[in-house]
C-alpha cells in the first residue's frame, strides 16, 4: 500500500500571543491567541507512505535531517497512522520559504503544511477543524495556519475544544513590515522558552489574565476594522509576553540592539502620522503592522538605517493549500 499527499501553508503573526501551555503533550495553550496569516513566507511539504522504506525519513531543504527533528515528525506522524491503522514508514520532504526556528514562524508553516499533507496522505480526510487540531499538536501556531486572515485560537476546555477559527480574511487594507535582524537559529526554541517562563516568571500568572483581556478587545476592533486600536493592541501584548520572559529564571531575552532601533523608528512614523506597530516573537526579527497602502512609505523610512533586502513587505496570506 502506498499513499501520498503535498500542501503549502503559509506562516502566521500573532498579534496576540501565545507563550505558555497547561498541557505539554497535547499542547493546550494557557491563553487564547489571534495572529495574521502572511502571504510571503511559507512552507511547501510532501508525505510518501510506503513499505519501501525501512523507517521514516525526514529531508528540509533538501537535507536529511538528523535524529531530533525526524522524531518530532515522526511522532506527529503518528497521530495520522494511528487513526487510519496505517502501519507504513513515510518519507517527509519540505520546503522552508523563510527562514528556520528565527522566530519568523517556521514551525507554523511547517507543521501545517505537514498535517494538510498527511491528511492526503494516509486518506483520514480531516475537515479542516479538525486538522487543526492536529496541527496544533506538532506546533501550537501551526493550529492557526490551517486558515488565512485573521485567526483566532480558542485555548478551549479540552483536547476537543482547542482549534483556530477565521476570524475576517482581512482584506481591508491591512499589512506587514517584516525586518529581518537575524536569520540564524534561534538558541533557545519556543518551546523551551516558553516552558522556562511558565515555571519561573513572577509575572506569568498576569501575562495570562491580560492576554485574555487583550483578546477580548482586539476581536472588538477588528470587528469595527478600528485600525488603530488594533495596532495599540497588538503592541502592547507582544511587550507583556517578553515583559514575562525577562522576569523568567534565568532571564529570556530575543532581543537584539537593532529590534529596538526598528521599535523607535515604529514610534517616530506615528508621531509623523503614519499608523504601524510593532509585534516580536522568540526572535530579534520585527514585524510592523501597518496599512498595507502605507508599506513602501515605511520602507523608504526603513531603508535609510537597514539593507534593502531585510525589508519584507507582507500581505494578508491564505489558509492551506493542497497541491
Ligand atoms: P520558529 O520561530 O521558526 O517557528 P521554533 O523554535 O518555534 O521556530 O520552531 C522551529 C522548529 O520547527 C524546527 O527546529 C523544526 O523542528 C520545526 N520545523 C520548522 N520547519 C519545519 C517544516 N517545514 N517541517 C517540519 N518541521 C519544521
Ligand atoms: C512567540 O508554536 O513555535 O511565536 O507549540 O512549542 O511548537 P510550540 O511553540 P510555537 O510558539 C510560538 C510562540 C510565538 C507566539 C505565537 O506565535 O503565538
Amino acid at each position: 500500500m502506498k499513499g501520498s499527499g503535498k500542501a503549502r501553508a503559509h506562516a502566521n503573526i500573532a498579534l496576540i500571543k501565545y507563550w505558555g501551555k497547561r498541557d505539554e503533550s497535547l499542547v493546550l495553550p494557557m491563553n487564547s491567541s489571534l495572529s495574521l496569516t502572511i502571504d510571503c513566507f511559507y512552507s511547501e511539504t510532501e508525505v510518501v507512505f510506503s513499505g519501501d522504506f525501512d523507517r521514516d525519513y525526514f529531508y528540509l531543504n533538501g537535507k536529511l535531517q538528523e535524529k531530533d527533528a525526524t522524531e518530532r515528525v515522526s511522532k506527529f506522524l503518528d497521530l495520522f497512522r494511528k487513526a487510519k491503522n496505517l502501519d507504513l514508514p513515510a518519507r517527509v520532504e519540505s520546503i522552508n520559504y523563510l527562514p528556520t526556528a528565527a522566530g519568523l514562524a517556521s514551525s507554523a508553516s511547517g507543521f501545517a503544511a505537514l498535517a494538510a499533507a498527511a491528511n492526503v496522505a494516509s486518506g483520514l480526510n480531516l475537515d479542516k477543524r479538525e486538522l487543526s487540531i492536529y496541527a496544533r499538536q506538532g506546533s501550537g501556531s501551526a493550529t492557526r495556519s490551517i486558515y488565512g486572515g485573521f485567526v483566532e485560537w480558542r485555548k478551549g476546555s479540552s483536547h476537543e475544544d482547542s482549534y483556530a477559527v477565521p476570524i475576517d480574511d482581512a482584506s481591508w487594507d491591512v499589512g506587514m513590515v517584516i525586518v529581518v535582524i537575524n536569520k540564524r537559529e534561534k538558541k533557545v526554541s519556543s518551546r523551551a522558552g516558553m516552558k522556562r517562563t511558565v515555571e519561573t516568571s513572577p509575572f506569568y500568572k498576569v501575562w495570562v489574565e491580560s492576554a485574555e483581556e487583550d483578546l477580548k478587545e482586539i476581536k472588538i476592533a477588528i470587528k469595527n476594522r478600528d485600525f488603530e486600536r488594533m495596532g495599540l493592541i497588538a503592541e502592547r501584548n507582544g511587550l507583556k509576553m517578553h515583559a514575562s520572559m525577562l522576569g523568567a529564571n534565568p532571564p529570556l531575552s530575543y532581543w537584539e540592539p537593532e529590534s529596538l532601533v526598528v521599535m523607535q523608528m515604529v514610534h517616530q512614523l506615528r508621531r509623523e502620522g503614519i499608523p504601524c506597530y510593532f509585534t516580536m516573537d522568540a526572535g530579534p526579527n520585527v514585524k510592523i503592522l501597518c496599512r498595507l497602502s502605507e508599506s513602501h512609505k515605511i520602507r523608504d523610512r526603513l531603508i535609510e538605517v537597514f539593507d534593502p533586502n531585510q525589508i519584507i513587505i507582507a500581505k494578508p496570506g491564505p489558509g492551506i493549500t493542497i497541491l
